[in-house]
């Protein structure tokens, strides 16, 4: 197969310009050129973004919402501004649908504690599918096992599609939510959302959708969408670490009980009760990452001034470059093949450990993740104990996919 050294494709997306905005991207580990195909673990970071922390730290620190000088002001005014982007971003109506938390772990950690206890007893049921993150399980698990209720699991075909007759027939007066991933970390499933939301809501049900994977690579419109929750990560978002966002209709979060207890989350306190602040400050508690959500919306403005339908169409095209070249490689297999896909290339080869791929890989520059991705339960679907993911994102080119098959050629060398 001839492999071209395209970098402009049809969407007309200048990537050259946009890989100048990410410093890590110059880097050589052993003296090759870094091919970055890690993002859907972490991103690397745009300069605005990097500065953007440098320049708060530098020029308007301090804690919010508690000081009357002349700093917390200018830091209290900033982190809302931020709360204000990251809602346009995912396309919330009302900035206080927006709650700054440390990621989506968190975000399903504090639905699943504050929403969740309220709303599911015993006997009553959480849906979710087989391709979730650890993190869209292992919450709702501790929640069922404290409240006496059931986990089910809607089932994927072998391509990494939920069934949806069988999510549907799966509903029922017992559940209470259904939480699902938009965007699958270890197949690149990008799920019917929109149907998912139709069903359940026909039968009035919530629906928390894990969106860590899908903020990255394609325009979101949350309220649109109708979704009840939406999670999104900032690190995987090219933002910082440490920080991210839980976008919940109002009314829900109106009326959910606190999350975590602490400062700047009151109305008023006594010994012998706390009235608490209205939503997002209610699940705020604490002195929060000040900074970081500063820091999220410098990305933010960098992503939408990018475009992400742009971003999103160009990923489309390198996606499918990236299929073609991998199903040319003989004895991989790719797990995932769903008819609507996003950024992530998991796969196997015949005899060879995908932690032996990782490590060659790596002394070729060429960065992927080995593993089960925390998503143990779709490894065991497809019977595998891990895979290699090369992951895509705005900044990977044409010729990051010929340097990962070339790698792959050395580690067919090694192993035959
Ligand atoms: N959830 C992250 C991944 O998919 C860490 O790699």
């Amino acid at each position: 197969m001839v492999l071209a050294q395209q970098k402009t494709v049809k969407s007309g997306f200048d990537v050259d310009s946009v890989r100048r905005d990410f410093p890590a991207l110059r880097l050589e580990p052993y003296g090759k050129p870094l091919v970055y195909l890690d993002s859907a673990a972490s991103a690397q970071k745009p300069e605005v973004m990097i500065k953007a922390e440098a320049r708060c730290y530098r020029e308007s620190y301090a804690n919010v919402h508690r000081g009357v000088h002349y700093l917390s002001a200018k830091a209290t005014v900033a982190y809302e501004e931020a709360r204000r982007k990251v809602a346009g971003f995912l396309g919330a109506a009302d900035p206080n649908e927006i709650v700054f938390v440390r990621g989506t772990t968190e975000a399903i950690n504090l639905v699943a504690s504050s929403y969740g206890r309220r709303h599911v007893g015993e006997g009553d049921e959480v849906l979710v599918t087989t391709m979730e993150h650890h993190s869209n399980i292992v919450p709702w698990q501790l929640l069922c096992e404290e409240k006496g209720a059931k986990l089910k699991v809607a089932p994927i075909d072998d391509r990494g599609d939920v069934i949806l007759e069988e999510m549907e027939a799966l509903l029922s007066e017992r559940t209470k939510l259904v939480a699902t991933v938009h965007v699958s970390n270890a197949l690149g499933t990008v799920n019917p959302v929109e149907r998912i939301v139709e069903l359940a809501h026909a039968r009035g049900i919530p629906v928390l959708l894990d969106g860590a994977q899908a903020a990255p690579h394609m325009p979101l419109a949350v309220a649109a969408l109708g979704c009840d929750f939406y999670t999104m990560s900032g690190h995987k978002a090219f933002g910082p670490s440490g920080i991210g966002a839980l976008y919940g209709r109002k009314e829900l979060l109106d009326a959910m009980p606190p999350y975590q207890g602490g400062g700047e989350m009151i109305r008023t306190v006594t010994f012998e009760k706390s009235e608490f602040a209205p939503s997002p400050a209610k699940f705020e508690a604490g002195t929060p990452n000040i900074v970081g959500a500063i820091a999220l919306g410098a990305t933010v403005d960098y992503l939408e001034a990018l475009g992400m339908h742009r971003v999103e169409a160009y990923e489309r095209e390198l996606l499918a470059y990236g299929t073609e070249a991998l199903e040319s490689v003989s004895g991989l297999r790719l797990i995932g093949t769903a008819r609507h896909k996003a950024s992530v290339l998991s796969f196997v080869l015949d005899g060879v450990h995908p932690h032996d791929i990782g490590t060659i890989l790596d002394r070729e520059g060429v960065a992927i993740r080995t593993g089960h991705h925390c998503a143990q339960p779709v490894m065991d679907r497809y019977g595998v104990p891990a895979t290699a993911r090369a992951s895509l994102a705005l900044y990977n080119t044409r010729s990051d996919i010929d340097r990962l098959v070339e790698a792959l050629g050395k580690v067919r060398e090694v192993f035959g």
